[in-house]
């Protein structure tokens, strides 16, 4: 057998085990996407082995449709790759939603929009009762973009949603589907992180793209590398600022194209360092730092209102533009 015909051979293996497991719908979804198209999901797991988690591939871009409907994914596509262009009015800082969710949100571990569109609505501890996707989406113009969330019936909105549900088709609902979120589960960083070690992972894995001061890099007044602290990142509301999303992220991520090759304990010492800079305020501060970290960050996954290096961070004076 030729290499080209065992992958032959395979695919057929797991097309066969996927339409025994699933039901004729996913069958449909196969044809643009859907459980068990993807490479996870070639290899057969040893009698007796936990079976390998498949992956879910969303629909290729080419199978975007024409007209409106298709129009509005193709809106929400440009929206969430070009979010300071696309969005301008909701976005406050120098990011796109793709820095965080790649591949125009569709990679596997880096909260894909196929992952997330089947999780909602989902009770969210940040706000203490059941999100809707368009307040989830809300949450991240208001952190992550450090900018003010659209109105649920903005145009916007819709397009994100219709462009997250046309990339979920085939997903089942109300599943955590494997590769959905930051692979957080468990990720336990060996020894505490640290931020002295975290500024040598920095120096050394981070800096070429980031900017040797995390500012990212821009041509022509617009970001390639985004920037990971400072006034133009996400603010202190962010989930990107919680040490264990960041982590996972980084681990998964980053360097960019290296996901997963640094340690554990990198990945957790340079999400410290990262997390433990200067950023725009939490836009729930009333001023006073100490009564918005009880509120809002008191878990020991925030260091907002906390000293490190020296510094107390969320102190500095308003960093909005
Ligand atoms: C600075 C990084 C960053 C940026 C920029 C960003 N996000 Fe997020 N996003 C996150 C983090 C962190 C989470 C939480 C992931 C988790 O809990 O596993 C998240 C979660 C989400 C979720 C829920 C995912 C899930 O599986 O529950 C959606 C939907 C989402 N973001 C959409 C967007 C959109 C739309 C934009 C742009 C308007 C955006 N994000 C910009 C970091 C970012
Ligand atoms: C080869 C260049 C490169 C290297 C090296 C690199 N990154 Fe990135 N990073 C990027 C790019 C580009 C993006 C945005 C990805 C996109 O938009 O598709 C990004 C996105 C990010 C983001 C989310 C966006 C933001 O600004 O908050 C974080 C966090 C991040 N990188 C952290 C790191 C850390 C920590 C390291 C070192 C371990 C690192 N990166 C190394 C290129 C790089």
């Amino acid at each position: 057998m030729t290499p080209r015909h065992l992958l032959a051979g395979l695919a057929v293996l797991a097309l066969a085990a996927c339409s025994h497991s699933a039901p004729p719908p996913a069958a449909t979804a196969m044809s643009q996407g859907g459980i068990g198209t993807g490479p996870a999901a070639s290899v057969a797991p040893p009698t007796g082995a936990k079976p390998v988690p498949t992956i879910f591939v969303p629909p290729p871009e080419s199978a975007i449709p024409r007209g409106p409907f298709g129009d509005m994914v193709r809106l929400g596509r440009e929206i969430f790759v070009d979010t300071g262009v696309a969005a301008k009015a909701y976005v406050g800082n120098g990011l796109r939603c793709s820095n965080c969710h790649l591949d125009a949100g569709r990679l596997a571990n880096s909260a894909p929009l196929w992952g997330a569109y089947v999780a909602y609505p989902a009770y969210r501890a940040k706000n203490g009762h059941v999100n809707t996707l368009g307040e989830r989406l809300q949450g991240c113009f208001k952190y992550s973009m450090n900018g003010k969330a659209p109105p649920l019936d903005a145009k916007e909105m819709v397009a994100l949603e219709t462009y997250a549900f046309w990339m979920a088709k085939g997903a089942p609902t109300g599943e955590k589907l494997p590769g959905a979120g930051y692979p957080k589960k468990g990720f336990k960083p060996p020894q505490p992180p640290d931020f002295a070690r975290g500024e040598a992972v920095f120096k050394t894995h981070c800096a070429l793209c980031h900017g040797a001061d995390g500012q990212g890099q821009q041509v022509a007044g617009r970001y390639v590398f985004p920037p990971l602290w400072g006034p133009d990142s996400f603010n202190w509301g962010a989930g990107m600022g919680q040490l264990d999303n960041a982590a996972a992220f980084i681990k998964a991520n980053m360097p960019l194209s290296q996901g997963g090759s640094l340690t554990d304990q990198d990945a957790w010492d340079v999400a410290m360092y990262m997390d433990a800079h200067e950023r725009p305020q939490d836009p729930r501060f009333k001023g006073d730092l100490a009564a918005t970290r009880k509120a809002y960050h008191d878990t020991p996954m925030s260091l907002y209102g906390t000293t490190v290096n020296g510094h107390l961070l969320g102190s500095a004076p308003a960093m909005r533009k």
